[in-house]
């Protein structure tokens, strides 16, 4: 038996709603190919597209399907073959697409003897390894799809959020690779009063906005005082393509997950392309390699 799923990025964060909010990119992502095995062995038995580790301890997909076995008690084997799109270190839950996608799959495969919530919880198992934090918020967009809200870690508690119809997500990743575990350590560890008042406004603006499908509420609730300060520093010309993003017409802009990736959120395909060709000359200027993709969310 084997199965063959396509497995999503997904833009973390979304500016207000650090390690909690997340949405899946529909148009982005890897495919894998996993098959059981009679050699109760979990083994990655090919990569293409990127050079990652083939251990099944030191990959994501490896760990995540080991946390989801443990918990049966089984000790079916399994062949992961992954097709990696989606660049490590991009800022769009590359490691993340690879957790989910092989949790997934397996489920399946063993007749779904899980429910989403877990198979969250064992995919987390990957991030932990690839940043050394077990977040959700690519992860649980990963295996829901559409906009995830954690609402709690310690229980896991992951809510999913409607989509409104007309969003579309233009993600530039400039080629310089940040590892999420160092754009995690240079994060400010505490919070004021002040900025933690403004961010959960925004965030509870933000998800009043999908529901009701106000889409400048949305546009206002995208903004970020605590993280983003300090981790755009990291990403060429953030500033300028934040204006350039807005003065385009996109509803709002950000970082993607820990970066570099950048994500402008529209209305419409029509004002993401003009956002995405805005992006596309500024940042051909600029002697840097990068990638544009457009995308829906779903
Ligand atoms: N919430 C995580 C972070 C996402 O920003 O570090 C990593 O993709």
């Amino acid at each position: 038996a084997e199965l063959k799923v396509f497995a999503p990025a997904t833009v973390a964060n979304l500016s207000c709603g650090f390690d909690v909010l997340g949405c899946c990119l529909d148009s982005v992502g890897d495919e894998m190919l996993i098959r059981k095995n009679n050699l109760n062995q979990v083994r990655i038995t090919k990569i293409t597209g990127q050079d990652l580790p083939m251990e099944t301890d030191q990959n994501v997909a490896g760990v995540a399907v080991k946390a989801l076995l443990k918990e049966l008690n089984s000790n079916q084997g399994f062949d992961i073959e992954i097709d990696k799109k989606i660049k490590p270190g991009s800022g769009i839950g590359s490691s993340a697409a690879s957790s989910a996608g092989a949790v997934y799959a397996v489920n399946k495969l063993l007749n779904e003897p899980f429910d989403a919530q877990k198979l969250i919880s064992f995919a987390m198992q990957g991030e932990l390894l690839a940043s050394g934090n077990a977040h959700a918020d690519n992860v649980a967009p990963a295996l829901l799809g559409g906009f995830s809200l954690v609402r709690s870690y310690d229980p896991l508690e992951v809510l999913s959020l409607p989509v409104p119809q007309e969003l579309v997500v233009v993600v530039l990743h400039p080629m310089i690779e940040i590892k999420t575990k160092d754009s995690r350590s240079i994060i400010k560890q505490n919070v004021s009063l002040k900025s933690a008042i403004n961010q959960w406004g925004n965030l509870g603006a933000l998800v009043s906005a999908l529901y009701t499908e106000d889409y400048d509420l949305l546009g206002r609730s995208l903004q970020d005082e605590i993280v983003e300060p300090v981790r755009s520093i990291l990403i060429p010309y953030f500033q300028d393509l934040k204006v350039l993003a807005s003065e385009n017409g996109a509803l709002g802009f950000g970082i993607s997950g820990s970066g570099p990736s950048v994500y402008a959120l529209c209305k419409g395909e029509q004002i993401a392309k003009k956002v995405r060709d805005a992006i596309e000359v500024f940042y051909s200027n600029k002697y840097i390699d990068f990638e544009l993709h457009l995308s829906g969310i779903n």
